[in-house]
C-alpha cells in the first residue's frame, strides 16, 4: 500500500488496468484450459467426426480467439503435480484436471504452446494423438515424433523439467481456496492409501480438519463460498470437503467448542470413505439401480465405520457419524439401528451438510439444484429426514440466498451473492452483468443499505438462476 501511494495517479490508473489485464488473460487461459479437457474428453469418447468433437472443437476454438484478444500465445507448463499460466500456480485446475496433470507427467510433456495460427482440424489430430496409451507414443518414437510425423505444427510441447518451480519464498501466501485444494489432494490420498494397504494417515486428516477450522473461526463467511467449489469428474473428493466446511460452520454455529469440532470434522470429511468399496460405475450410473448395487451403496456406511475403527486415533464420535449419516433424523435410512430414537448430533450435523452439497452438485444422474431450492427442500423435510433444528440454524447462517447463488436483481442486474451476515434476505453481492446482460467490472453492492431496497434502480433479489442457463461460474467471483 505504502508503494503504491508514492506512485503518481495516472501510473496508478495504469497500474490497476494491468491488473485487470492480466487478471483477464489468467480468467481466460483457464477457459483454454477448461475447453481443451472438454475436447480431449470428447476424442477419447467418440469419433473424431462426432456432432459432440466437432462442437467442443468449436467451443475451444472461440475460447482460444477470446484469449488470443489479449496474448499472442497460450502457454502452460507443468511443474511437480501443477498446472502454471505465465509463472502463476494454477491451483484450482491443478487439483481440477489432477488426471490431466498425471497423464502429461506419464507422456513426458513439461509444457503446451499453442499459437494463434491453430486450425479445427489441426487441433483435433493433435487430441486423437495425445490420446493414445503413454506406451503406444514411446514405441512410436514420442509425442514429439508423432506430432511431427502428422503435420502439427501450431502447437508444440516442451520436454518435462523446462520450466522450474519458483522457490516457495517467491509463491504467493497460502490462500483459502489453496488450502482448499490442498484439502482435496489430503482426501484423495487417504483414500488411495486405504484401498492399497487399509492404512489411513489419522495425521493428515487431522491437519486438513485443523486448517479449515481456523479458516472457519476467522471468516465463516467466505468459507461458505468456498464450500461452492464442485467437481463434476471427481465428486467424492471434493463433496468430502464441503461437507467437512459445512458441518464445522454449522457445528460452530451452536456453538461446539473446538475439541468437539475437530472429530465433528473427521468424521465430516471421512463419512463416505465406505463409498471406496462400490464401483465407479455404480456409484455414477444414471439409470435405476439393481438390487445388489442397492446393497452395496446402502452398505458403505457400515463398511466406512469399519475401516474407521481399524484406524488407531479415529475418535468413536467420528466413526458413528460414518456409521449413522445416512440413518435419517426418524431413523428410517439406512443402515437400521436398533435401540436408539435419533442419531447422535455430529450425525445429524453431518446428514444436513451431506445432504445439501450433494442436492447443490450436478451428477451423471441429476442437474444440480440452485442453492435457494436445495434449502426448501431441507425445510420440507425437517423432522422426518433432517433435525429441524440443526435446519434452522443452517438457514440463519447460509441465508435464503447462500453465499455463491447466481441472482437476478429487481434492476435486472445479475449478481453473485457474496456475503451473508445480519439479514438474510438482503446479502452482499457482486454484480457481474448490467440490465442488458452486458459484462460489467465485478463490484461489490450492499444490499441491506436502504437506497438498494427501495425506489426505482432498487436491487431486491428476485429469483436465483442457474448457473449453467446463465453460462456463468460464480466460483470466478468469489
Ligand atoms: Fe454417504
Amino acid at each position: 500500500m505504502n508503494e503504491e501511494t508514492t506512485r503518481d495517479e495516472g501510473s496508478l490508473k495504469e497500474g490497476a488496468l494491468d491488473y485487470f489485464h492480466y487478471r483477464g488473460s489468467v480468467e481466460r487461459a483457464r477457459e483454454v484450459l477448461r475447453l481443451f479437457q472438454a475436447a480431449k474428453k470428447a476424442v477419447a469418447i467418440y469419433p473424431l467426426n462426432h456432432e459432440i468433437c466437432l462442437n467442443s472443437f468449436a467451443e475451444f476454438m472461440n475460447g482460444f480467439r477470446d484469449f488470443l484478444a489479449r496474448r499472442d500465445a497460450f502457454s502452460l507448463h507443468v511443474v511437480g503435480d501443477e498446472f502454471f499460466f505465465e509463472g502463476r500456480l494454477m491451483a484450482r485446475e491443478s487439483v481440477l484436471y489432477y488426471q490431466l496433470v498425471k497423464e502429461f507427467q506419464a507422456k513426458e510433456i513439461g509444457g503446451l504452446n499453442i499459437s494463434a495460427g491453430l486450425e479445427p482440424g489441426e487441433f483435433a489430430e493433435f487430441l486423437y494423438q495425445l490420446n493414445r496409451s503413454a506406451e503406444e507414443l514411446r514405441a512410436l518414437g514420442g509425442l514429439k515424433q508423432v506430432m511431427a510425423a502428422s503435420g502439427i505444427a501450431n502447437i508444440t510441447i516442451d520436454e518435462p523439467g523446462t520450466w522450474k518451480e519458483k522457490p516457495p519464498e517467491a509463491r504467493e501466501p497460502s490462500t483459502a481456496r489453496e488450502e482448499y485444494y490442498d484439502a482435496v489432494n489430503v482426501i484423495r490420498e487417504l483414500a488411495d492409501q486405504v484401498v492399497s494397504d487399509r492404512r489411513l494417515s489419522t495425521g493428515k486428516a487431522n491437519r486438513v480438519v485443523g486448517v479449515m477450522l481456523n479458516r472457519v473461526g476467522e471468516n465463516r463467511s467466505a468459507v461458505l463460498g468456498l464450500a461452492t467449489i464442485k467437481s463434476y469428474d471427481e465428486y467424492t473428493s471434493f463433496h468430502s470437503v464441503n461437507v467437512l466446511i459445512l458441518s464445522l460452520a454449522l457445528g460452530s454455529m451452536l456453538p461446539l467448542d473446538r475439541s468437539a469440532l475437530m472429530i465433528l470434522g473427521t468424521g465430516a470429511l471421512l463419512h463416505d470413505l465406505g463409498k471406496i468399496t462400490i464401483p465407479q460405475g455404480v456409484l455414477t450410473k444414471t439409470g435405476p439401480l439393481t438390487a445388489q448395487e442397492w446393497e452395496m451403496m446402502r452398505d458403505h456406511p457400515a463398511r466406512g465405520a469399519d475401516i474407521l475403527l481399524a484406524q488407531p486415533g479415529v475418535h468413536p464420535l467420528s466413526v458413528m457419524i460414518a456409521y449413522e449419516h445416512h440413518a435419517r433424523y426418524d431413523m428410517t435410512g439406512y443402515p437400521r439401528i436398533a435401540n436408539k430414537k435419533l442419531p447422535g448430533l455430529f450425525s445429524r450435523i453431518v446428514q444436513v451438510c451431506d445432504v445439501y452439497d450433494a442436492m447443490t452438485t450436478t451428477r451423471p444422474y441429476q442437474r444440480a439444484r440452485t442453492p435457494d431450492q436445495a434449502m426448501r427442500v431441507l425445510v420440507k423435510e425437517m423432522g422426518s429426514t433432517f433435525d429441524p433444528l440443526l435446519v434452522k440454524v443452517f438457514i440463519d447462517m447460509m441465508g435464503i440466498y447462500p453465499v455463491g447463488t447466481l441472482v437476478r436483481l429487481a434492476s435486472g442486474e445479475t449478481a453473485v451473492v457474496y456475503e451473508v451476515s445480519g439479514d438474510p434476505a438482503w446479502p452482499r453481492v457482486k454484480v457481474i452483468r448490467d440490465a442488458e446482460g452486458g459484462e460489467v467490472e465485478p463490484y461489490l453492492v450492499d444490499l441491506a443499505r436502504l437506497a438498494e431496497k427501495v425506489g426505482e434502480g432498487g436491487r431486491a433479489i428476485m429469483h436465483s438462476i442457474h448457473p449453467e442457463d446463465a453460462g456463468i461460474d460464480p466460483q470466478d467471483y468469489l
